[in-house]
């Protein structure tokens, strides 16, 4: 079986900034993954490609099959809600401290990321 996620010389250049500077990497399905790295380092970057909200200016991202470094928003939107599960970390700690905010949450859980 091939990679869930092929990531392939991603870059990400904000203007003189590369934030991403040809980045690759594979994930296995079933892998638990953690990124780490100085704050600056591109993890944001990263997340925020692979989860469908921002796109790379070069590459290849392939997420359980699918090439989706040049998808349009539509397109887009449909991978995010098809394969994204976010956590905010803002939201996360206040998210079970009691129990309205613990029903809030389940509404927005599956949605954000940190
Ligand atoms: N929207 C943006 N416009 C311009 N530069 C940006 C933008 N987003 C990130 N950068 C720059 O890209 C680089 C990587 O930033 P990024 O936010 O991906 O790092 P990070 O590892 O998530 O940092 P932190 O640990 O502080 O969250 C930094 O130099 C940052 O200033
Ligand atoms: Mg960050």
């Amino acid at each position: 079986m091939p990679p869930l996620v092929q990531v392939e010389n991603l870059e990400k250049r904000f203007g003189e900034v590369r934030a991403l500077d040809r980045v690759s990497f594979e994930i296995e399905a079933g892998e638990w993954i953690a990124i780490m790295g100085p704050s600056g380092s591109g993890k944001t970057s990263l997340i925020n490609i692979l989860g469908g909200l921002d796109h790379p200016t070069g590459g290849s991202v392939i997420v359980d099959g699918q090439e989706i470094g040049n998808l349009g928003e539509r397109e887009l939107t449909r991978y995010r809600s098809d394969k994204i599960g976010f956590v905010f970390q803002q939201f996360s700690s206040g998210a079970v401290s009691d129990g309205r905010r613990k029903r809030d949450a389940g509404a927005v859980f599956p949605q954000h990321y940190g």
